[in-house]
C-alpha cells in the first residue's frame, strides 16, 4: 500500500522572486489557499496517509500552516466564527500526518527525496514536486489512478505528458517499449533521461512531477553521483531502477499548472479562482469585463 508521499520544498524558489523573498513560493496564495495545499490534498485523495516535506529552516511555515494554531482557534472559537474554525481544523483529515526533514544542502531532486529515507523506511511512496499543480476533471484523479495502478502491478508509476520538442531540454524524458499510452493508461519504459539536448531526447514525453516509487529507489539515490545541472537527479536513479525492475510511464489525464513560474502561477491563479465554487460565479462576470 503507499502510504507515504514527499514534497521536496526546500528551493528557494528564485523563479518567483520577490514574492518568494521572505515566504516560501509554496505558500503564495492560489485564491484563497497556499499553492502547498493543493497539492497536499492531492496526495490525501490518493490515500496518502503521512506527508514528509523535506524542508529548510527558512521555510518552516508550511509545517506551521498544517499545524494547528490554537490562539486563532481559540479566537474564532470565542467569536462565533464556526465555519471559518471548522474550516481551520479540517485543512486535512485527522488520519493524515505532515512530517518535515531539513535538506541541509542544495543537491539536487534526486538528493532531496534521499533525506526522506529515514521516514519512508521499507515501503513505497508517491512524489508530488509542489511547483506543479495538477487538475483533474471528473474522471478518476492522476495520482490516484497511479497509486492504484502500482499496487496492482508492482511498476514505478512515473507520470508523463508530452511537450513542444523545443522544451525537451527542460524536462526529464523517457522512451518507452511501445507506443504511446492513451491518457490514463501506462506503458513500460525503457529508458528516463534529464534534460537532454533537443537533438538527442528520445521522446517528446516529459516528466510531469509526480511518482510512484519502490523503496528501493532510495539505496539507489544514495548511489547516484552528480548529473544534469551537477545535481543528484531522481531521474537518473529511475534510470537504473529501470534496469531490474518494472518501471512505467502514466499518461496524465488532468492539467498541469508551473506554479515555480510567474506565468504558470498566475494562470493556475485565473483558472482555480473561475472554478472557486463560491466565488467561481464573480470571478467568471469579472473576467469577461476585461476582455471586452
Ligand atoms: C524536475 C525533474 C524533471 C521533471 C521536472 C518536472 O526538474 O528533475 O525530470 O521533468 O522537475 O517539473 P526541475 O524542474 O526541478 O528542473
Amino acid at each position: 500500500m503507499v502510504r507515504k508521499a514527499v514534497l521536496p520544498v526546500a528551493g528557494f524558489g528564485s523563479r518567483m522572486l520577490p514574492a518568494s523573498k521572505s515566504i516560501p513560493k509554496e505558500m503564495l496564495p492560489v485564491v484563497d489557499r497556499p499553492a502547498i495545499e493543493y497539492v497536499v490534498k492531492e496526495a490525501v485523495r490518493a490515500g496518502i496517509k503521512e506527508i514528509v516535506l523535506v524542508s529548510h529552516s527558512s521555510k518552516t511555515a508550511i509545517e506551521d500552516y498544517f499545524d494547528t494554531h490554537f490562539e486563532l482557534e481559540h479566537q474564532l472559537e470565542m467569536k462565533g466564527k464556526d465555519s471559518l474554525l471548522a474550516e481551520m481544523r479540517n485543512i486535512l483529515p485527522g488520519d493524515v500526518s505532515v512530517i518535515a526533514v531539513r535538506q541541509h544542502q542544495a543537491l539536487g531532486l534526486g538528493h532531496a527525496v534521499a533525506c526522506a529515507a529515514p521516514v519512508v523506511g521499507n515501503e513505497p511512496f508517491a512524489v508530488l514536486l509542489p511547483d506543479v499543480l495538477v487538475d483533474c476533471d471528473g474522471t478518476e484523479e492522476d495520482l490516484a489512478a497511479m497509486v492504484r495502478r502500482y499496487e496492482t502491478t508492482g511498476a514505478a508509476q512515473i507520470m508523463v505528458e508530452a511537450v513542444p520538442a523545443e522544451r525537451v531540454n527542460q524536462y526529464g524524458i523517457v522512451a518507452l517499449e511501445g507506443a504511446d499510452p492513451a491518457p490514463g493508461a501506462s506503458a513500460s519504459m525503457v529508458a528516463i533521461v534529464e534534460k537532454p539536448a533537443i537533438n538527442e531526447a528520445p521522446s517528446r514525453l516529459s516528466v510531469v512531477g509526480r511518482y510512484v516509487l519502490p523503496a528501493e529507489i532510495m539505496g539507489m539515490l544514495a548511489a547516484t553521483p552528480p548529473g544534469a545541472g551537477n545535481e543528484i537527479q531522481l531521474t537518473d536513479a529511475i534510470a537504473s531502477l529501470l534496469q531490474h525492475a518494472p518501471v512505467e510511464a502514466y499518461a496524465m489525464q488532468g492539467r498541469t499548472f508551473d506554479c515555480g513560474n510567474k506565468l504558470g502561477y498566475l494562470e493556475a491563479v485565473f483558472h482555480y479562482a473561475a472554478r472557486h465554487p463560491d466565488m467561481g460565479e464573480s470571478v467568471r462576470a469579472m473576467m469577461k469585463t476585461w476582455i471586452s
